[in-house]
């Protein structure tokens, strides 16, 4: 990131923006043996809503551990976390699934697709559980997968798609319940360069044209172009916390879906 771009944080003034996720002095100690490992150790984080949030760091700082907090997918060892303004401690199992699977879309390094089942069904899969019926489950996912520029590879499964068009499956997947929150865990880390920069050109559009609140983990240091704001994690704390401006745009150059799917 180039520093004179972002500038450290500030507090904002004017209306108060809306907190989606409160991270409130949570630590994730792991035990291993008579071994513990202080993954994350005291984290404040407030993401808003709209937000394009990167979350950097070394390797082990704890970004993969961070954003499975604030996924609902772990709990913390102590602290709370507020999902819209209530904690995901008091609620029951269920719940958490239901909030999961309906307000939250993630995209991981690895794809996560399942492999026997086609683009088209991958897609589908998340609603499976939100009982929508099966037609109209089938002309959402084919949608999406328009959308992402797949149309020609519905019946397609993951081996026989190239990395850049396993991930935008993996996004389609991400929108299939039309989520508030994204969540992208180096969803880049295994593209090429162009290819990664296809995949950030729709994480841009989702969060400038539909209000997506994404939160993106990356070594990317280039990627922080992108964001809204950066927050640096080392040894399981953030160390420093930088916000874009409104240089932002200029810094990013807009190419929209239909050219994103021509250079395919
Ligand atoms: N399930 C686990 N059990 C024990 N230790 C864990 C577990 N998961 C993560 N850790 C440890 O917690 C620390 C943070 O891990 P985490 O995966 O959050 O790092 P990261 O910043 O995402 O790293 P990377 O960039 O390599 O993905 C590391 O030291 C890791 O070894
Ligand atoms: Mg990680």
């Amino acid at each position: 990131m180039k520093e004179g771009k972002m500038k450290m944080e500030k507090k904002r003034t004017g209306p108060e923006r809306k907190k989606v996720i409160r991270l409130i002095d949570v630590w994730k100690i792991y035990t291993m043996g008579k071994e513990k490992v202080e993954a994350l150790r005291g984290i404040n984080l407030d993401v808003y809503k709209g937000e394009f949030l990167v979350i950097m760091g070394p390797s082990g700082s704890g970004k993969s551990t961070c954003v499975n907090m604030v996924g609902c997918l772990d709990i913390p060892t102590r602290g709370k976390i507020l999902l819209d303004g209530k904690n995901i401690a008091e609620m029951s199992e269920s719940d958490l699934a239901t909030i999961r699977g309906q307000k939250i879309g993630f995209i991981f390094q690895s794809f996560n697709l399942i492999p026997t089942l086609t683009a088209l069904e991958n897609v589908m899969l998340p609603m499976t559980f939100q009982s929508i019926p099966r037609s109209e489950r089938v002309a959402r996912a084919r949608h999406l997968l328009e959308m992402v520029g797949l149309g020609d590879r519905l019946n397609h499964k993951p081996s026989e798609m190239s990395g850049g068009q396993q991930q935008r499956v993996a996004i389609a997947r991400s929108l299939a319940n039309d989520p508030e929150i994204i969540l992208a865990d180096e969803p880049t880390g295994n593209l090429d360069s162009k290819t990664g920069n296809i995949v950030m050109e729709f994480l841009q559009k989702l969060h400038e044209e539909e209000g997506k609140t994404i939160i993106m983990v990356t070594h990317d240091e280039r990627l922080t172009k992108f964001a809204d704001r950066a927050v640096y994690l080392m040894d399981g704390q953030i160390v420093k916390s930088l916000t874009n401006g409104n240089n932002k745009k200029s810094g990013v150059k807009k190419k929209s879906l239909k050219g994103a799917r021509q250079r395919n």
